[in-house]
Formats: C-alpha cells, sequence, structure tokens
C-alpha cells in the first residue's frame, strides 16, 4: 500500500507487451526504425500540431534539454519555487542551458501566476548587466498537485510572448492533467501558446518514456545535436517507441490518469472529513499534501501504509500520489483508517 509517488509503480501490461513485441529481429537504430518515426507522428498529431517530437528516457533530460533550446547561457527561466527544475534536478537546466538562470516566482496556491510574471518584467530594459529574461517553465500538473486551467496557461504564455519569451511546460504528470481538466491535450499546449513541452509517460505505467514537443519551428536541429550530445539518444530507440505506442493505444493514458486521479478523489474527500486532517491544496489530480497529528502518521504506517514526510522540516505533512496502478480499496482502507486513528 505505497503512496510514496508514482514512480514506485511498475510498468503498464499493454506497454510491458509492447516492449517484448518490438523484441524481434534487427531494427535501424537511433530513431531511425519504423516504429520511431510512426510515433513521433503519432505524437504530433494527439496536440493536432505539426510538432518536432524527440524520444527520451528520463524527465530531467526532457526538461533540461527543452530548456537548453529556449534559453542563452545569459538568459534566465521564471518557474515556481517548488518546480522540479529548480529543486529535484541537480543543476540540469542550468548545465544543459550552459548557466541561465532559474528566476523563482511567488507561489500562488502551487501555481505560478499571469501577474506576478507581468510585475517580474516590468522593469527589464535590455541592460547588459541582467540576465536576460528567455522563458517560462511551468509544471502541468504541478509539484504541488494543482492544476493550471486552460485560461491560466493562455494568460502565462501571452505575457510570455508579449516580452518576447518562450514558454516551457513540465508535462511529467500531463495526463493527470489532461484527465482532471477533460480537455483536449492541445487544448493546454499548442493552442494555449506553450512552445515545448516535456510530455512524460513515466509516471503514468511506462519503464522510462518521454517525448520533448516543440511545437514552435526552427528548433529541431538544435535539439537532435543536444540530445545526442548529452548522451540521450537511445541507440535502440523502437523500445522507447514500443512504450509511447501502446501507452497511447486506445487511450491508455488516459485511462491510466483517470483511474490514478479516482483514486485520489477517494483520499482527498474522505481525508477532507476527518477534523484532525487538514488538506494543504486542492488535490486537482493524483497528488495531496494533508497535515495530520503525528500519532496518526504513525499509526497509518503502522498499518502498513507507505508515503513520504513534506517537505523535511514539518514532520507533520505528509504527501500521497496515486498511479494507474493504485488499488482501489487501499485508498478507501487508509482513509478508514485515518478515521480509525483520528477517532481513537
Ligand atoms: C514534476 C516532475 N518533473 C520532472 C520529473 C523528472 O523525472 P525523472 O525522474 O524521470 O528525471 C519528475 C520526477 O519526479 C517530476 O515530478
Amino acid at each position: 500500500m505505497n503512496f510514496c509517488s508514482d514512480n514506485v509503480t511498475g510498468v503498464s501490461p499493454e506497454i510491458a507487451a509492447a516492449v517484448m513485441a518490438a523484441n524481434v529481429g534487427p531494427s535501424m537504430p537511433y530513431g531511425n526504425d519504423e516504429a520511431t518515426g510512426k510515433v513521433e507522428i503519432a505524437i504530433a498529431a494527439l496536440f493536432e500540431a505539426d510538432a518536432d517530437v524527440f524520444l527520451l528516457p528520463t524527465g530531467t533530460a526532457a526538461n533540461a534539454l527543452s530548456l537548453s533550446v529556449l534559453a542563452p547561457p545569459f538568459g534566465s527561466i521564471y518557474c515556481h519555487p517548488e518546480a522540479h527544475i529548480q529543486v529535484d534536478e541537480c543543476g540540469a537546466p542550468e548545465f544543459y542551458t550552459g548557466g541561465a538562470k532559474l528566476a523563482l516566482l511567488p507561489d500562488r496556491a502551487g501555481k505560478i501566476s499571469a501577474d506576478d510574471l507581468t510585475e517580474a518584467l516590468k522593469d527589464e530594459n535590455g541592460d547588459v548587466h541582467h540576465v536576460k529574461p528567455s522563458a517560462v517553465s511551468l509544471t502541468q500538473t504541478g509539484e504541488t498537485g494543482a492544476v493550471y486551467t486552460i485560461e491560466e496557461i493562455r494568460a502565462i504564455t501571452s505575457v510570455a510572448h508579449d516580452h518576447g519569451l518562450k514558454v516551457h511546460m513540465d508535462g511529467a504528470r500531463f495526463a493527470n492533467a489532461v484527465a482532471a481538466l477533460n480537455c483536449s491535450p492541445a487544448d493546454i499546449t499548442s493552442m494555449a501558446g506553450i512552445d515545448v513541452l516535456s510530455f512524460g509517460a513515466s509516471k503514468n505505467g511506462a519503464f522510462a518514456a518521454e517525448a520533448v514537443v516543440l511545437f514552435t519551428p526552427g528548433m529541431a536541429t538544435e535539439f537532435a545535436h543536444r540530445r545526442k550530445r548529452a548522451g540521450h539518444l537511445f541507440s535502440k530507440m523502437r523500445f522507447l517507441a514500443a512504450q509511447f505506442e501502446a501507452y497511447l493505444k486506445d487511450d491508455l493514458w488516459l485511462r491510466s490518469a483517470r483511474h490514478a486521479n479516482h483514486c485520489m478523489k477517494i483520499l482527498s474527500s474522505g481525508l477532507s472529513d476527518i477534523s484532525e486532517v487538514d488538506l494543504l491544496f486542492t488535490a486537482d489530480a493524483n497528488m495531496l499534501f494533508a497535515r495530520m497529528p503525528n500519532q496518526m502518521i504513525k499509526g497509518l504506517r503502522a498499518a502498513g501504509f507507505a508515503f513520504y514526510d513534506w517537505p523535511e522540516e514539518e514532520r507533520t505533512v505528509i504527501r500521497l500520489v496515486t498511479a494507474f496502478d493504485t488499488v482501489k480499496e487501499d485508498a478507501e482502507a487508509f482513509v478508514a483508517e485515518a478515521r480509525r486513528l483520528g477517532n481513537a
């Protein structure tokens, strides 16, 4: 009964089967195989865009390499203070951009806002002593579980573009956001002004598969060189392609995300009824942060539930994450146990 993260999970049976099925005979390397070509086209079509698509094995590589084509070494990238690129990528964005600076916007209920971006840019005058505002990166679903609405994304991209900045979306949990908003993938990307998307699959049932989707033309050649130079051009690319083929087939990606979000609803609505528990943010998708008495946390762990304390200095806050393979009854059991401990 593990709610630590959506990457404690295994792999969807459909994706595992697709990888095995791709394991027949020779196939041209480095993405020159038929499956990769087809998947690149399918992903662009999913986003209703004439996009350039690149497959990669990790979300960190997808994010950092995406940013490397958006910001020069002397540029700045605006993001949320808890953004994965800021907190959890060991400086990879700075490394791959050759030194671009991450500039933190205020937290607004787990998101960044267009108004704060406007405020941050208002005094920028191209002074050579300052870094050059170059990009914005937002995370959809965000690190606190918040989902940006279509309007919020459009407002941010509009301010960014008006000031000559490009916009990156970290979509490690993109599927959960689409499921939560019940919108089309294009609604929150190509049609909302996103220039580059890191389209994650690993957290939603793939072994290791992410796609960088370049909506803005003219960056593909540079990205191809950067991916290779970074050591992220897979020789046996067909196995990344096989994962994405299965991920998209019959909307597996959305069905998996809907299931994860549904299990999170069970947790969030159940826990919100317990007086000793405070939910810190609205759990829009598949992640929840809750403040609980230490005794309750101890009791839940003793009952066999695994989850992270979050953040570390505040020991009574825990994070729960659901995934494509979360057992619904485990979520129900968590709520029942929390309720029992609360009454004890
Ligand atoms: C929001 C977000 N972006 C990117 C990543 C990076 O993924 P990876 O661990 O595959 O590098 C993660 C992983 O935890 C994440 O939560």
